[in-house]
């Protein structure tokens, strides 16, 4: 039981300058805690909506109105409840900021209330948070780390957005992240070579200039055989395509090429079966449920929503069976931990694999490492093995690693053969 006898939000910065909220919580036995909420920017339709102030001051995204609901409506709401549960708090939150939806006060508000309270539980059970988050753990997520960045994090100078690698063959994490690291510096000393390197992207990958996406797979797997691994074998490449942002028409603009829905998933198939592709999330248009299908049905890779499930516990149950084979979980997405945990449970039911992820918009803030291993992701997502906002989720991933005694990582996701 926790009684709650102060809240109070800040305005504090992200990896891409932009404000964000902090949220810090006391207890009556005097412990504080916080927690801050990611940005995305490449966001899903569907997701929970932060609340931002529009405007012309720093890109319309300052965040004085949600600390004004923070000290107006949750403040008086929340001080001096005594809470047993996440649940409890979460719909204590919800309640007092509007009907059903999180989005009166911002879901960048209630995420990292939400987040900051799952902090406080564990420090006042005195365990760390990925202890209550669930049974004890038997094995650790296994990482996708960034080697390329593309799409909105890095101006669209190739279409695909994320180029991540998976260590296939390494038996913990911290070896796989050594061998992660030796790829990414690999394909940089490749792209630097050829005058290709144009600088780094939003979640710390190389920003790659290359004509098309072959190219940068092809370039990812010489990094791969250059830093003494097998592809395939020792790594695989985890593709985010977040395909919502090049449709336009009905088409999937690439370069100087343009799509079908069909013509796009057979390209993205055959892509698949040339290299050596574990996932490949959001495949097409967030809104497209029958071309998703075509891709769980041609494409030798596991298909991952995102944006297509926006961590939405009643979309996972809803949308069509054969049309997705894993699920990307973002607490901001939808706004509080329960309902980010209800989709975990969703998820499983439908037999979908469990992928929890940052946001491209991040902070020092660790939750996400206590997330994935509390709910035994089968995936972490945070982002390359570069820059601080990024590696402090690595950092704690190993600490926490050790914590366990250095349990195996979960089992490489398959394609559940639908
Ligand atoms: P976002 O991108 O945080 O900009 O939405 C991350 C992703 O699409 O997975
Ligand atoms: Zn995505």
């Amino acid at each position: 039981m926790v009684t709650i006898t102060d809240i109070r939000a800040r305005r504090v910065w992200d990896s891409r300058g932009l404000p964000t909220i902090e949220v810090e919580i006391r207890s009556e036995t005097g412990k504080t805690t916080r927690a801050i909420a990611p940005a995305g920017a490449s966001t899903g339709r569907r997701e929970a909506v932060a609340l931002v102030d529009g405007g012309p001051v720093l890109g319309g995204k300052d965040v004085t109105h949600a600390l004004r609901q923070m000290s107006d409506v949750l403040y008086p709401a929340l001080v001096g409840i005594t809470v047993e549960s996440q649940k409890q708090f979460d719909r204590a939150l919800l309640e007092a900021g509007g009907p059903e939806s999180s989005s009166p006060v911002g879901a960048n508000t209630t995420t990292a209330a939400s987040l900051a309270m799952t902090h406080l539980f564990a420090q006042e059970a005195g365990v760390a948070p990925w202890q209550i988050l669930g049974d004890t753990p038997t094995t650790l997520p296994r990482p996708q780390i960034q080697i390329m960045g593309g799409g909105a994090h890095a101006a669209h100078r190739v279409a695909v957005q994320d180029f991540m690698v998976h260590p296939l063959s390494a038996t913990c994490i911290s070896d796989a992240f050594i061998q992660a690291a030796e790829v990414y510096r690999a394909v940089g000393d490749i792209l630097a070579a050829r005058g290709h390197n144009s600088g780094v992207a939003d979640e710390g990958g190389h920003w790659p200039d290359v004509s098309d996406t072959e190219e940068a797979l092809d370039t990812i797997v010489q990094g791969i055989t250059r830093a003494g691994l097998k592809p395939g074998v020792d790594m695989g490449i985890c593709l985010d395509i977040a395909a919502t942002q090049f449709y336009k028409d009905g088409h999937y603009v690439v370069g100087d090429k343009t799509y079908t829905a069909k013509e796009w998933v057979t390209e993205l198939a055959s892509m698949s079966s040339a290299f050596p592709i574990v996932s490949v999330e959001d495949p097409v248009h967030e809104d497209h449920e029958q071309a998703m299908v075509w891709a769980v049905s041609q494409c030798p890779a596991v298909i991952v929503g995102d944006d297509y499930l926006v961590t939405n516990p009643k979309r996972i149950e809803e949308v069509p069976n054969g049309s997705v084979e894993a699920a990307l979980i973002k607490v901001n997405q939808i706004g509080t931990v329960t309902e980010a945990h209800d989709a975990v449970v969703a998820s499983r039911k439908r037999g979908l694999g469990i992928i929890v992820s940052a946001r491209s918009g991040e902070t020092e803030d660790v939750s996400v490492a206590h997330l994935a291993t509390g709910w035994q992701a089968d995936m972490l997502k945070v982002g390359s093995i570069t820059r601080g906002e990024r590696t402090a989720k690595w950092n704690e991933l190993l600490r926490i690693s050790e914590a366990l005694g250095n349990l195996p990582m979960a089992d490489v996701l398959s394609k559940p053969g639908l």
